[in-house]
């Protein structure tokens, strides 16, 4: 039968009821991943469009933890550099750090300070978009060092949540795969 990519992609998005918390609808991609068809489909959708000479980035940037998986690859193929956004007290070396806000508290994300150079063009990664805030606060720790995000990217976007909408009105192009109303 004929799919486009990207519903082929949703249909293989696992949808698990009152995850973590009541009422959450949790989109899980690990079957994505667990394919080897399916994790194939998955990361040449981002590396045909990455591939392009006007949008090849420097570096790719992964956000903790589901970016970490798609971004290593994705930047493999593309053979650049990746670096990993960690949640706070993961990483070594002299970093910078971002905190912001939960729907419950708030997180901090950090980022080795040699990590970029000023200039970069960085293409930050990560699974799916609900609030923003994780890809704003990879955005800004990428800043404080000088370089550029060029574009977010992810397999899924929860529109309804407000986070892209967001971070497109702060500037970032997005791209996502799929998104859930
Ligand atoms: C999830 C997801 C994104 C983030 C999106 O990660 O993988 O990183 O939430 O939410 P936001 O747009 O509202 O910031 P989670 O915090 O569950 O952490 P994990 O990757 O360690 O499981
Ligand atoms: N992160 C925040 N909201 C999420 C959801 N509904 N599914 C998967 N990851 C999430």
């Amino acid at each position: 039968s004929h799919l486009t990519v990207n519903q082929y992609l949703k249909n293989h998005i696992r949808t698990v009821a009152d995850w973590p918390a009541r009422g959450v609808q949790f989109r899980d991609i690990t079957p994505l991943l667990q394919d080897p068809k399916v994790f194939r489909v998955l990361i040449d959708a981002f590396v045909h469009r990455y591939m392009d000479k006007n949008l090849r980035p420097d570096v790719v940037a992964g956000l903790d933890a589901r970016g970490f998986i798609l971004g290593a690859v994705v930047a493999y193929e593309l053979n650049v550099g990746f670096v990993p956004i960690r949640k706070k007290g993961k990483l070594p070396f002299t970093t910078v750090q971002e905190t912001y806000e939960l729907e419950y508290g708030s997180a901090t994300v950090e980022l080795h300070t040699d990590a970029v150079k000023a200039g970069d063009k960085v293409l930050l990664i990560d699974d799916l978009i609900a609030t923003g805030g994780t890809m704003m606060a990879g955005k800004k720790l990428l800043e404080k060092l000088g370089a550029s995000v060029m574009e977010g990217a992810a397999i899924v976007d929860l529109p309804e949540l407000g986070g892209s909408a967001k971070l497109k009105a702060s500037g970032l192009p997005l791209f996502t795969l799929l998104d859930f109303a």
